[in-house]
């Protein structure tokens, strides 16, 4: 049977270049199973017209709140009831804003007003709409009143310039609607997770630490929450935001990072180490800034501990995933940690090249297990993060 099957989805159109995309997007869920009506905003047929929506899903497009023969076909209360999901793709930073403060000015914002079902947005933009102030302030208020948020994606825009922005892909978002309703593939597990790089101080200023930006493991965190897990997040120090609906510690040494992990262990039932932890930390700490006096300077550096390997250990571990970040022979070290460390599974990539890796926005997996091994290709590192999540599930409970 379809996915999707006997799932009905009010697909909202909001005026953005990607509306174009949204054509695709409803064959693709149509093609999963679902019942489709199209809303278009006055915005939305600058870029494509109502009959195109109309041909590819066989039912009129609605696009007027006061026309009384629209009205009559289906009224917008009805509407409101009939859709399970309210998907809004593109939403564009205007529909954002009018729907975050709760005008009904339109179909679209009366209709997601009138609803009780989830609504989900697939936003695009200008990546310097999408960061401004106003539009996070937006997403913030309307994240925290339950609408989901789907992409959006990082890349070339329309508009010539490159960063977050672009709608995520029509099949990225099928595959977000079909998780949306067969969750739980990890509902009530509970996982702990570390992300970022360490610190680790040798005077008031200065410190050792690695290139890590936490990007994966930040994405991770809210692709496990997706699926249902109950997400505790540790995280060195690093310029991201805590995702929405998971439980975040900061930290700032490896010490600081293995006593939280500690206390919050015993509970997990799987344990997943993302962070680049510092392998050494000096050995002794200068209460003042250590002055260039000397041509050398010695700096001595002693062991941190593996906190990945100690989890590992523990009389009843977790199901433990560990990442490799390598420069060479990738595979072959990273089976060897996945051993020698005593994990389930470990995630190995390859560091130091132009693309992928520790500050890119996308990456390369290989995924390598006691008897498996996958190879997830080149792609952002937000989808990457629903495809290991996945992965992780399905080890974890072929496990259990
Ligand atoms: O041995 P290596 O540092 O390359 O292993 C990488 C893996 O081990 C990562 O999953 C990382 O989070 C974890 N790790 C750790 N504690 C350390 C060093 C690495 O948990 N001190």
């Amino acid at each position: 049977m379809p996915s999707l099957t006997n799932k009905k989805i009010l697909l909202g159109v909001t005026g953005g270049i990607a509306a174009y995309k949204s054509a695709v997007l409803l064959r693709a869920l149509q093609s999963a199973g679902a019942d489709v009506r199209v809303v278009m905003t006055q915005a939305a047929q600058a870029f494509v017209t109502p009959l195109t929506f109309q041909a590819l899903s066989g039912h009129a497009v609605y696009t007027e709140l006061l026309d009384p023969t629209q009205e009559a076909a289906m009224d917008h209360i009805s509407l409101a009831r009939w859709a399970d999901l309210v998907l809004v793709a593109p939403a564009t930073a205007d529909f954002m804003a009018r729907a975050a403060s709760g005008h009904a000015n339109d179909l679209l914002t009366t209709i997601c007003l009138a609803t009780a079902s989830p609504i989900a947005l697939a936003p695009a933009m200008n990546q310097q709409m999408w960061f401004n102030q106003a539009t996070q302030d937006n997403l913030r208020r309307l994240t925290q009143r339950g609408y989901y948020c789907w992409g959006p994606d990082e890349g070339a825009q329309a508009c010539g310039e490159t960063g977050p922005g672009r709608m995520i892909e029509p099949e990225m978002l099928l595959q977000q609607v079909e998780t949306f309703f067969c969750p739980g593939e990890l509902d009530g597990v509970n996982i702990l997770m570390t992300a970022g790089s360490t610190r680790e101080p040798i005077d008031p200023v200065r410190f050792v630490g690695n290139r890590s930006s936490g990007k994966m493991g930040f994405a991770l965190a809210a692709s496990l929450h997706d699926l249902g897990a109950a997400v505790t997040l540790i995280s060195g120090p690093v310029s991201l935001s805590n995702p929405i609906g998971i439980l975040c510690s900061r930290v700032e040494t490896a010490d600081e990072m293995r006593s939280v992990v500690l206390e919050h262990v015993e509970n997990s039932d799987i344990f997943i180490g993302v962070a680049a932890v510092a392998d050494y930390r000096p050995r002794k700490y200068t209460g003042e800034k250590i002055k260039k006096n000397n041509e050398i300077q010695t700096l001595e550096l002693v062991r941190n501990p593996d906190i990945l390997a100690e989890v590992a250990a523990r009389e009843k571990p977790p199901f433990t995933v560990g990442f490799a970040a390598e420069t060479e022979q990738v595979e072959h070290y990273a089976e060897e940690k996945r051993r020698i460390k005593g994990l389930d599974m470990i995630a190995a990539n390859q560091v130091g090249m132009d693309e992928g890796g520790f500050e890119s926005d996308s990456n390369a997996l290989v995924l390598l297990w006691q008897d498996g091994r996958e190879v997830l290709p080149m792609m952002t590192k937000t989808q990457l993060a629903q495809q290991l999540a996945g992965r992780i599930a399905e080890r974890y409970h072929a496990r259990t």
